[in-house]
């Protein structure tokens, strides 16, 4: 038996009419009467029933079996066909926002700077790069306002805020990990906004006070810590066992080929878990909502990294399938969006680089 699924976009393309199903990436160049076709089966229907809607078409059965291998009709039961009802009644944001997320979840990234460097040099020549300012449109007025001063302790580490892409081969104590992780991740109070709502406040602003991002950590090199996954209990700050350490070649891997995260004695991944946001937003700009909040706490780690004296890197370059399978996450209701990686910064001065 086989149905539409619900994770399927159409769209005109140069080569015509293109359908494709978001969830598991595959896509095919149709005639527009495949879609009338489609309309009908949103039920469960036979390989013979469906044929036979094709009518007089002489090739029909090969048809119908292109549409099975482009992921157009699932299988009943297949693994794609539960996802994509895990999708349907996981997911209460439309297609606007599901489309995004799951059609940029892989890329092939490279991370050869002195190509990269060479590539953007020419790219230049031909074609320069906008301005990092908005230009005033002639005449307008302003007020210069003062520079803030450095003295202050705060305004001081902001300034000291670097993106390290070095890493010494260095454990970092059990101290500094719990404070990293607690200030970054931690629950500050509990509030009860309402019966159905014991509200939690963390230390990044987070859209409707979700908190939707979650915390895993990878420990490398931690004194006292058994090398391995964790995830982050925000409830009691413990660390919970998930998986076993990946070694260095994967730990890269996993970020997307970014080989300066090899001797970073912690790695961090930061999920969101969907439904805290969809059961209060419904609509698909709270995904936007999610997205900003993970920049939040990114920046606190940033911060609390910095204070701490340690080297600190984001990323979103990331092997999300690899991860969510590291993680066992099932990347529906809860998917990979952020990582991190503290240590202390190592000889190889990179930090300029973007
Ligand atoms: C959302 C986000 C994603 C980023 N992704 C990457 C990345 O994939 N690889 C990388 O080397 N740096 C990444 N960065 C770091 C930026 O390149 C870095 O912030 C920028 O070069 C400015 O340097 P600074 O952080 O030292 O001010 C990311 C930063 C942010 C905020």
């Amino acid at each position: 038996l086989y149905r539409r699924p619900h994770a399927l976009v159409a769209s005109w393309s140069a080569d015509g009419l293109k359908v494709e199903n978001y969830l598991t990436g595959r896509l095919a160049t149709v005639s527009p009467l495949v879609l009338q076709l489609l309309d009908g089966l949103d039920e469960p229907h036979s390989h013979d029933e469906i044929t036979a809607r094709f009518g007089a078409l002489s090739d029909r059965g090969t048809l119908v079996d292109a549409l099975i291998a482009s992921d157009l009709l699932l299988e009943v039961d297949s693994v794609a066909d539960r996802r994509d009802a895990q999708l349907e009644r996981t997911w209460r944001w439309p297609h606007a926002a599901r489309y995004f997320h799951f059609t940029t979840r892989e890329v092939d990234y490279s991370f050869d700077f002195e190509k990269q460097r060479r590539f953007f040099e020419e790219k230049a020549l031909r074609d320069p790069p906008p301005s990092c300012f908005k230009e005033p449109r002639a005449g307008d007025r302003g007020v210069q306002l003062a520079p803030f001063s450095a003295d202050d302790p705060f305004f001081a580490l902001l300034d000291r805020r670097r993106t390290c892409r070095s890493f010494a081969q260095r454990a970092l104590s059990f101290t500094a990990l719990s404070q990293l992780v607690t200030a970054t991740w931690g629950v500050q109070r509990y509030y009860n906004a309402s019966v159905l709502d014991r509200r939690v406040i963390k230390r990044s602003p987070s859209g409707g006070a979700r908190h939707p991002i979650e915390a895993y950590v990878v420990a490398v090199d931690i004194e006292g810590v058994v090398p391995a996954v964790y995830h982050y209990d925000a409830r009691d700050d413990t660390l919970r066992y998930v998986a076993a350490l990946p070694d260095r070649d994967e730990r890269i891997a996993l970020f997307g080929g970014q080989w300066w995260v090899k001797d970073a004695p912690a790695l961090f991944f930061m999920t969101a878990a969907l439904p805290r946001s969809m059961w209060k937003y419904d609509f698909a700009r709270a995904y936007r909502v999610v997205l900003l909040d993970a920049g939040h706490v990114g920046q606190t780690f940033h911060l609390a990294g910095t204070a701490l004296g340690l080297g600190v890197f984001t990323t979103a370059a990331l092997a999300d399938p690899r991860i969510e399978r590291l993680l066992a996450i099932d990347g529906i209701s809860e998917t990979i969006l952020y990582a991190a990686a503290a240590g202390f910064a190592g000889s190889h001065d990179n930090t300029e680089t973007d």
